[in-house]
C-alpha cells in the first residue's frame, strides 16, 4: 500500500495501471472465438462523459429511478441505516466517482469517516479535495482500487465501524451472479456489525428495458463504439468505428442485458502483436447488465450471509435500494 499524500484527504493507491497487461488483456479477448472485451474498457475519458450523458437519457431510467427512491423514500431509509449502524458510520462508497451520490447522505447520516473507493483515483482525489472544504469534520480517505479483482480494505482504512458500504447505480448488475456473490460476501465482511445500502436494477418488461441501452439518439451506441477507439489506442489496434453496429437486447433466460459491437461487412483488425478477421454480423461481446428479481436478489444477500434486508422500490418497482445487516 503506498500512502500518497499526507494531506487531507489521505489517499491511498492500491490499483496499479499496468498498460501492457491491459493490452494483453484486451488482446486475447479479441481473439477468442467469441471475441469479448471487458466493459472497463469503456470509461477512458470521452467514456466517461458519455456514460454521465447515459444517465441524463430519458430512456435511461436507472438513475433517476434510483434518485427518486431517494427524494421519497430517503427519512425512512436513512433511519434504517443509522440504526444498523449506530452511533456513528463509517461510510465506505463504493465506485465512488465524483462522490456526489454520497454527499447527499452527509447531512442525514452524519458519517465520522467517509471512505471513497474507485478505479479512477486521479478522478476521485479532485472530487476528494472539495468534498473535504465542504465537510471538513469529516475525516476522508481515498483508496484507488479495481475492486472487481478483490474488495479489502486494511482495518486502519476503515477505522472502527461500524461501517455502512454504500453501492448505488446497479453497478453490481455488470457483475455476473457468481462474482456478484462474491464482491457482496466481501462487502459483508468489510460492514460486520454494519450495513450495506445498494442499489439493484430490476426486471422489468423487455420494452423499456431495450431502449434504456440502445436510445434513440445514439449516446448508448456512442459509449458502445468508443470502447474500439479506447482499443486502437491501448493496443495500437486500427479499428475503423464506423465498420460496426452498436447491438444490445435482453436475454430473458439469462435475466440480463448483453452489449455487442456487430461488424457491418467483412473487415480484417490488425494490431502490432496480431490481427483478427470479422465476417458480416460476427460480434465482439462488450458488456452485461443483469436484471434481478427482488426476491432474487434478496436470496443473493442472504447467500452472501446477510440476514436482515429491507427494500425500497418506485411505484413500477423497476429499482430496489436494499439495506442489508446482519
Ligand atoms: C455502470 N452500469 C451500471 C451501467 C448499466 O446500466 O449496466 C453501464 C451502462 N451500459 C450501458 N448503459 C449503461
Amino acid at each position: 500500500m503506498t500512502r500518497c499524500t499526507n494531506q487531507t484527504p489521505v489517499f491511498f493507491q492500491r490499483h496499479r495501471i499496468d498498460a501492457a497487461a491491459l493490452a494483453e488483456e484486451a488482446a486475447s479477448g479479441l481473439l477468442c472465438p467469441d471475441a469479448h472485451v471487458s466493459p472497463k474498457f469503456f470509461y477512458d475519458a470521452l467514456g466517461s462523459r458519455l456514460f454521465d450523458a447515459i444517465t441524463e437519457l430519458t430512456e435511461y431510467y436507472p438513475t433517476r429511478t434510483e434518485a427518486a427512491i431517494f427524494a421519497q423514500h430517503g427519512a425512512r431509509i436513512a433511519e434504517a441505516a443509522i440504526a444498523a449502524t449506530a452511533p456513528a458510520p463509517v461510510l465506505v462508497d463504493l465506485g465512488a466517482g465524483d462522490c456526489a451520490k454520497a454527499e447527499r447522505l452527509f447531512g442525514v447520516l452524519a458519517p465520522k469517516r467517509y471512505v471513497a473507493v474507485d478505479i479512477s483515483s486521479e478522478f476521485l482525489q479532485q472530487a476528494m479535495l472539495g468534498l473535504q472544504r465542504r465537510h471538513p469534520a469529516v475525516e476522508m480517505v481515498g483508496v484507488g482500487l479495481d475492486f472487481s479483482q478483490g474488495l479489502q480494505l486494511e482495518a486502519d482504512i476503515v477505522g472502527a465501524g461500524p461501517a455502512l458500504v454504500f453501492y448505488p447505480g446497479s453497478s453490481i448488475g455488470n457483475f455476473a451472479p457468481d462474482a456478484a456473490l462474491r464482491l457482496l460476501r466481501e462487502a459483508r465482511a468489510l460492514c460486520a456489525g454494519g450495513a450495506l445500502l445498494i442499489g439493484v436494477d430490476l426486471v422489468k418488461p423487455r420494452a423499456p428495458l431495450e431502449t434504456a441501452y440502445d436510445d434513440p439518439l445514439g449516446v448508448t451506441a456512442a459509449f458502445n463504439l468508443n470502447l474500439l477507439r479506447n482499443l486502437n489506442r491501448l493496443l495500437g489496434a486500427d479499428f475503423d468505428v464506423r465498420q460496426w453496429q452498436h447491438v444490445a437486447f435482453f436475454d430473458a433466460d439469462r435475466s440480463r442485458i448483453e452489449m455487442h459491437l456487430q461488424a457491418r461487412e467483412r473487415l480484417t483488425v490488425r494490431w502490432p502483436a496480431a490481427s483478427r478477421t470479422f465476417a458480416p454480423g460476427e460480434r465482439i461481446h462488450t458488456e452485461n447488465s443483469y436484471k434481478w428479481s427482488r426476491q432474487g436478489f434478496v436470496d443473493l444477500l442472504h447467500e452472501a450471509g446477510f440476514t436482515v434486508t429491507r427494500c425500497w422500490t418506485d411505484a413500477q418497482a423497476w429499482f430496489g435500494v436494499f439495506l442489508a445487516s446482519g
